[in-house]
C-alpha cells in the first residue's frame, strides 16, 4: 500500500457516488481521506472499494501505480486539511450542501478545489454564501464512477483559467474525461438527455404501452449499442446516408412536429404507478440481489470499454490515452539490468479474462506471455519499425504451465530469459507472477523470417549481436524450473557432478 509523496483528495459522503470516486483516486494512486456521518458508511465503501479493485485496473494494459491509502476520519476538517482535491458526494439538499462547504472552506486550502456530484444544482446555486465561491465547481460523475469516465465540469465566473487547467489535468490524471459546459443549466448536460428518455418511459408504462423488461430491450438491443460508441449526432450523419445530416434533417425533421413524444409532460407517479413499475421491474430483474447486478455490470462495461479500446474510439481511445500517460515496461535494453530476467510485462487482470470457475481463464495466458514476447522482442531491436522493414519472428511451439489461480483485479509481472539465441531460432522462457507467487510459465520457440517470403532466414548482424548481449548474461542464471519440460512430464534433469 502506498504512499509517502502521493496526492491526496478528500471526500465528503461516501455513499454509491462518493465510494465510486474513492475507488478511482486510490487506485489512480492518491491517497485517499474519507469523511461521512453514517457510521455504516466504511463498510459499504470497502464493498464499493473491492468491486472497484476487480474491474477498473484491468481497462489497461499496463500496470497502474501502487495504489493509495485510504483512511477514514470522523472529522471533516482532519479530512481536507492539505488535500488537493475535495470532492463533495453527500445528499442532493442544497442546505446541507451549504452547510459542508462552509465546513469545508474553513479547513481547507485556497488552493484545493472543491468538486460537486451534484446530478442538478448550478455552480451559481452552490456557492451561495461561500467564503470563495470561485473555488467551488460542479464535477458530476455517472455510477459506476470507477468506470464510467464521463465527468461534467461546471465552472463559474470565479473558477478562473488557472483553477480551469487543474481540473482538467486532474481529472484526466484519474482516467476520467471532463466535459467542460459552456455555461451553467440545471441537471447539466447528460442527467437533461436522460431526464427526457426516463419520462417517455414512464409514459410508456402508464400508458400500457410496454413494460419495463420491453422499454430496457429496446435500449439494450436497439440505439443502446450505437449510443456507447457514436453517440446521438454521428450516427443520425450515418442514417442520413451519403448525404450525411442535411438529407437526415431533411428527411426526419417533420417528425419532429408530430406528437410522438409526450416533452415536458410527466405522468403523475401514483401509488398505482409506482406499483405497476415496481412489480415489473421485479419480475424482470428480481431474481438477481443488487450486488449480483451490481458485477455483472461492472463485467459487461469492462468488456465493452476493453472492446472500444482495442478499436481506439470513443471511450476506448481514452483509455489508450492515459496508457500512455501511464507508461509501461522499459522500451530500451541499456535501461536494464541483464544479470536477471527482462521485465516484460505488468498489469492487472481484466475483469472480462475470467471464466466461469472465477479465475483468469486459459487463452488469456496465452495473451499476456505473447504481450511478453512482443515486448521482449522491442527491446533486443525487433519492434513496429524493423518488422514493417519487412522482417519479423514467428512463434513456431509454445508450452504454457498453469502453476497457480489468479483471479480478476490481480496485478500480475511477467519477466523473461533468453534461453537460446541461435541462427534463425530464438527459445525464450516467459514467468508470470502474482507478488512473489509463481503462477504461470510460457515456453516458446520463435523463428525469424522475411515477411516477403514467408521463409526462415538469419537475423541481421545488429539483432544477432543485441540477442548474443542476453543470452551471455542470461547464460549465468540457473537454468529456470520447468523450462523444457512436457505437457504431463517434468523437465529431464541435469545431471548433478557431484552425484
Ligand atoms: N446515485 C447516482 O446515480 C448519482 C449519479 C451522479 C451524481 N449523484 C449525486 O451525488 C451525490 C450523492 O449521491 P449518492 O447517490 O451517492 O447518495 P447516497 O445517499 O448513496 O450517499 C450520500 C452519503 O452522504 C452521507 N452524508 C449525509 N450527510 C452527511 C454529512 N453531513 N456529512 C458527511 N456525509 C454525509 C450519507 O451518510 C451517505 O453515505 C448527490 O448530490 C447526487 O445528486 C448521484
Amino acid at each position: 500500500m502506498a504512499a509517502s509523496g502521493a496526492r491526496t483528495a478528500a471526500i465528503i459522503g461516501g455513499g454509491v457516488i462518493g465510494g465510486g470516486w474513492a475507488a478511482r483516486f486510490a487506485l489512480m494512486g492518491w491517497n485517499v481521506r474519507i469523511h461521512d456521518t453514517d457510521r455504516d458508511a466504511e463498510r459499504r465503501i470497502n464493498e464499493v472499494i473491492d468491486r472497484a479493485r476487480a474491474a477498473m485496473p484491468g481497462l489497461w494494459d499496463v500496470a497502474l501505480p501502487d495504489e493509495g491509502r485510504i483512511s477514514f476520519h470522523d472529522d471533516l476538517a482532519e479530512a481536507v486539511e492539505g488535500a488537493e482535491w475535495i470532492q463533495e458526494s453527500v445528499p442532493e439538499r442544497l442546505d446541507l450542501k451549504h452547510e459542508i462547504y462552509a465546513a469545508i472552506q474553513g479547513a481547507c486550502t485556497e488552493a484545493a478545489i472543491i468538486g460537486s456530484s451534484t446530478s442538478g444544482f448550478r455552480p451559481s446555486e452552490l456557492a451561495e454564501g461561500a467564503t470563495r465561491p470561485g473555488q467551488i465547481v460542479v464535477a458530476h460523475p455517472f455510477n459506476p464512477v470507477y468506470l464510467i469516465p464521463l465527468v461534467e465540469v461546471v465552472t463559474g465566473p470565479g473558477t478562473g483559467t488557472a483553477r480551469i487547467d487543474r481540473i482538467r489535468s486532474t481529472l484526466r490524471d484519474i482516467g476520467a474525461h471532463p466535459l467542460f459546459l459552456r455555461r451553467e443549466i440545471d441537471a447539466h448536460i447528460a442527467d437533461r438527455l436522460l431526464e427526457a428518455v426516463w419520462r417517455e418511459a414512464l409514459w410508456l408504462v402508464s400508458d400500457g404501452v410496454a413494460d419495463t423488461a420491453e422499454i430496457d430491450d429496446a435500449i439494450r438491443y436497439g440505439f443502446g449499442l450505437r449510443w456507447a460508441q457514436m453517440g446521438l449526432f454521428e450516427t443520425y450523419r450515418i442514417a442520413g446516408g451519403e448525404a450525411g445530416m442535411r438529407q437526415f434533417l431533411t428527411q426526419f425533421g417533420p417528425a419532429l412536429k408530430w406528437p410522438w413524444s409526450k416533452l415536458t409532460d410527466v405522468p403523475e407517479l401514483t401509488d398505482e404507478l409506482v406499483e405497476t413499475i415496481a412489480s415489473q421491474s421485479d419480475a424482470q430483474s428480481g431474481r438477481r440481489s443488487i450486488a449480483e447486478l451490481e458485477r455483472i455490470r461492472d463485467a459487461n462495461l469492462v468488456a465493452i470499454l476493453r472492446g472500444l479500446k482495442a478499436r481506439d474510439w470513443g471511450a476506448g481511445r481514452l483509455l489508450n490515452a492515459a496508457e500512455r500517460r501511464i507508461g509501461g515496461a522499459p522500451r530500451s535494453l541499456d535501461a536494464l539490468s541483464l544479470t536477471s530476467p527482462l521485465p516484460t510485462g505488468a498489469r492487472a487482470v481484466p475483469l472480462d479474462w475470467s471464466d466461469q470457475n472465477g479465475h483468469m481463464t486459459e487463452h488469456r495466458y496465452l495473451q499476456a506471455f505473447g504481450d511478453a514476447t512482443d515486448r521482449f522482442l522491442a527491446l533486443v531491436g525487433c519492434d513496429d519499425d524493423y518488422i514493417a522493414c519487412g522482417h519479423s519472428y514467428f512463434t513456431a511451439e509454445t508450452h504454457i504451465r498453469h502453476l497457480a489461480e489468479v483471479r480478476a483485479g490481480a496485478r500480475i509481472e511477467i519477466d523473461t530469459r533468453l534461453l537460446l539465441a541461435e541462427g534463425r531460432r530464438l527459445r525464450i522462457f516467459h514467468r508470470m507472477w502474482e507478488d512473489s507467487r509463481l503462477v504461470a510459465t510460457g515456453e516458446h520457440m520463435l523463428v525469424h523470417v522475411d515477411l516477403e517470403s514467408r521463409r526462415a532466414v538469419m537475423p541481421p548482424p545488429e539483432l544477432q549481436d543485441k540477442l548474443a548481449r542476453v543470452a551471455k548474461a542470461h547464460a549465468h542464471l540457473p537454468e529456470p524450473e520447468g523450462a523444457g519440460a512436457a505437457v504431463g512430464r517434468p523437465p529431464e534433469r541435469q545431471p548433478d557432478p557431484q552425484e
